[in-house]
């Protein structure tokens, strides 16, 4: 016995010749909110609806609540399922498709009446109840369909991309709902995202996946904090993580990234191994960890390019070591551009990865 949820063992999956996941495993923990992160057509659906039992696995095994469900059916799995597109019956009220589904399971309507009941009350959609899906906004259509989810009192939620056809702000306001959701139910949550920003704001853990291969799994200041490889680096942060190609050197005992000419000393970084000089690689520093006009280790002369205020932040645009940088500073922090600056870098904040493999040094 163990206190997982969901186990993905060695799964495997072809389409045909074309292999989406190999040997895949993954462990999920009861209650824990699980998102599986990353770009279009790297096998996050693929994934979901082999644990939904919605495709056939050409090898491995799945276990829901320690049962081997490798082959039930998924109805019997214990599961609900929510899908990008809502998917409703048309002709039927709100209430309608919330019970249909046990209408067919054949529970008393006593019981289906609680369930309804409760689940409008949880997702806010008891004013609803008499309409019918035309009569209703993009977010209130979907939070019908988490509704006919939660009816069916189910240990796992399976949300393949829920929000993803709704606007920026009703997608903020259902991100919200979803963390209040699982907050109060606990159950478990395995929720398919290419949006960086919802892993980052709903997830216990984020699975990154690429080419059908987990990248990193870690909670999310981890996968933003200590990327494991370059991918990872390069997929979450927005304006993207500055990457400079560069050769660690050493000075007199101590240990540089030469960048086109340019040292960054090492010594705040928090390397895992030996820095060999003469090792290729790319150092990483997110935006925030650019320090403008701060007193630093080392200073470097530069002079910006675009300013972006955005509010709250400012971005700024610069060039460094011949190459173009992201810089962002608190909004209130304003640099016309042409103004004269001094960076330094927060290298105890930094990523360093080895240039061949692309893996975390
Ligand atoms: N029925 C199928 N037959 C053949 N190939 C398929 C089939 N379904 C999916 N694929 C392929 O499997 C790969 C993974 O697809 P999947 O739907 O899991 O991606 P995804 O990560 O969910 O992408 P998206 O973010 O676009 O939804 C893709 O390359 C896709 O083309
Ligand atoms: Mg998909």
């Amino acid at each position: 016995m163990n206190n997982n949820s969901v186990s993905v063992r060695d799964l495997s999956l072809s389409f045909g010749a074309v292999t989406v996941l190999e040997t895949l495993n993954l462990d999920i923990k009861d209650g824990e909110f699980l998102v599986l992160l990353g770009s279009s057509g790297c096998g996050k659906s693929t994934l979901l609806n082999c644990i939904a039992g919605l495709l056939d696995v050409s090898d491995g095994q799945i276990f829901i609540k320690d049962r081997n469900v490798t082959w039930e059916e998924p109805k019997d799995r214990g599961i609900g399922m929510v899908f990008q597109s809502y998917a409703l019956y048309p002709q039927m009220t709100v209430e309608g498709n919330l019970s249909f589904g046990l209408k067919v399971a054949k529970l008393p309507q006593a019981e289906i009446d609680k369930r309804v009941a409760r689940a409008a009350e949880i997702l806010q959609i008891q004013p609803l109840l008499k309409r019918k899906p035309s009569e209703l906004s993009g977010g209130q259509r979907q939070r019908v369909a988490i509704g006919r989810a939660l009816v069916r009192d189910v240990d796992v939620f399976l949300f393949d991309e829920p929000l993803s056809n709704l606007d920026a702000k009703l997608r903020s306001e259902l991100r919200v709902e979803i963390k209040r959701l699982h907050q109060s139910l606990k159950n478990t949550m395995i929720y398919v995202t290419h949006d960086q920003i919802e892993a980052l704001t709903l997830a216990d853990r984020i699975a990154v996946m690429k080419s059908g291969v987990i990248q990193q799994l870690a909670d999310p200041m981890t996968i933003y904090n200590m990327p494991e490889n370059l991918f990872v680096a390069g997929f979450i942060g927005s304006p993207s993580m500055n990457f400079f190609r560069g050769e660690i050197k050493d000075r007199g005992g101590r240990k540089v990234v030469e960048i086109n000419g340019v040292d960054f000393a090492m010594d705040a970084y928090p390397a895992r191994g030996p820095l060999e000089a003469g090792r290729k690689v790319v150092l990483g520093v997110r935006p925030e960890h650019v320090k403008v006009d701060e007193p630093g280790a080392e200073i470097h002369d530069a002079v910006v390019d675009i300013e972006e205020p955005m509010g709250a932040d400012n971005l700024l645009w610069l060039k460094l070591a011949g190459q173009t940088i992201s810089v962002r500073i608190a909004g209130s922090r304003r640099y016309a551009p042409g103004k004269a600056l001094q960076l330094s870098f927060d290298m105890s904040m930094a990523s360093v990865f080895d240039a061949v493999t692309e893996n975390r040094i």
